[in-house]
């Protein structure tokens, strides 16, 4: 079976630290790692309209956002073919089909829409086309043979609604899909990465991130005003590490090498927690280390951002080049797929 390896992202906004952990990190992996057929990365912007059909102009601006984004964290388009959802209709077509194989029930009960649909105002009722993205990102797998799709957690309903349709397909018209398997972050705490705010998940609609592309004392500023354990007041109190923002990121974020950088007193990130817990340590050294390590991360990808985004024609080229060669794949899929169901009248 061949390796393909298939994601995308919404464009409705510029990229966050939450999905440099939750997605990001996971596909420059898989494109150091090689050994894939194809590895393609799409721009959701259809999707980005189920729940932003009034606002197309703010999904197509953050189209160049996200690819700057993509090409400053360092994805290649040597390496990966980048396109746009939207230019690709056979996309459309695909998720016709599978719609007769879904019903209504199926897709209220999954859990990632029915969260979405706490967070949106539709005023009491639900547009079709919210309701029924994951057909379309089932279509989106399955246009291009897809086995491999790199996401968060909360994309696991997409890819199961994904299978089932693949083996709903299989079973009605012959073996044409292959079912597609989600590869998560290697560690849970970047699943669903905190906000700077410690609620639940960083996400632009709470503002509560940190951009990939801010500034340094932007980070900075956000990095001093984190949530840390309220009893901690004095820095002889002994202070809580579970629940607290700052040590979550340097969870996630920090490497033996920062602590011989920045606090070489301490050898890990251990002996730094169990300081915190024992009293006698400041949350000001702990959010300065957390600082530290996240301008470090981040100031080349902005700076990189920011070269990149001098020529946004080149961008769109890239672009046009990756929907060209996805354009041909999904036809070409589009037609099997078709042929296989019975509906060819002229060959
Ligand atoms: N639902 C994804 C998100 O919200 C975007 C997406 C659309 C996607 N189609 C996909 C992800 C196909 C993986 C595979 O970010």
């Amino acid at each position: 079976m061949q390796k393909i390896i298939l994601t995308g992202d919404r464009p409705t906004g510029r990229l966050h630290l939450g999905h440099y952990v939750g997605s990001l990190k996971r596909r420059l992996q898989l494109q150091q790692a090689g050994g894939y057929d194809e590895f393609y990365v799409m721009l959701a912007d259809s999707q980005a309209l189920t729940d932003n059909f009034g606002n197309v102009q703010k999904v197509k601006d953050n189209v160049l956002e996200v690819m700057l984004d993509y090409l400053a964290v360092g994805l290649d388009p040597n390496k990966v073919t980048f396109f746009i959802q939207s230019e690709v209709s056979e996309l459309t077509e695909f998720t016709f089909y599978y719609m007769n194989l879904v019903t209504l029930a199926r897709l209220e009960r999954n859990p990632t829409v029915k969260e979405e649909l706490k967070q949106k105002d539709f005023s009491g009722t639900i547009p079709m086309g919210f309701l029924t993205y994951p057909v379309s990102q089932t279509a989106d797998i399955t246009a291009f043979n897809a086995t491999i799709i790199p996401v968060g957690d909360d994309q696991l309903p997409m890819i199961e609604q994904a299978r089932e349709i693949v083996r709903s397909f299989n079973n009605l018209y012959g073996k044409t899909l292959v079912e597609p398997q989600a590869v998560l972050p290697e560690n849970e705490n970047c699943y669903r990465l905190v906000g700077t705010d410690g609620g639940a998940k960083m996400s632009k609609s709470l503002g509560n991130c940190i951009y990939l592309s801010d500034e340094a004392e932007d980070i900075k500023q956000k990095v001093f005003s984190m949530y840390t354990d309220p009893n901690h007041i004095h820095v002889e109190d002994p202070g809580k590490v579970e629940g607290n923002t700052v040590f979550t990121y340097l969870d996630v974020f920090s490497k033996p090498e920062d602590f011989e950088k920045y606090l070489p007193d301490y050898k890990n990130l251990d002996e730094l927690k169990a300081h915190y817990k024992r009293g006698g340590l400041g949350d000001m050294k702990i959010k300065k280390f957390l600082n530290s390590i996240l301008q470090d991360l981040i100031a080349p990808i902005r700076e990189r951002r920011k070269e990149l985004a001098k020529q946004p024609e080149n961008i769109f080229e890239i672009l046009k080049v990756g929907t060209q060669k996805a354009r041909k794949v999904a036809y070409a899929n589009l037609i099997k797929l078709k042929t296989n169901m019975g509906i060819n009248y002229f060959n």
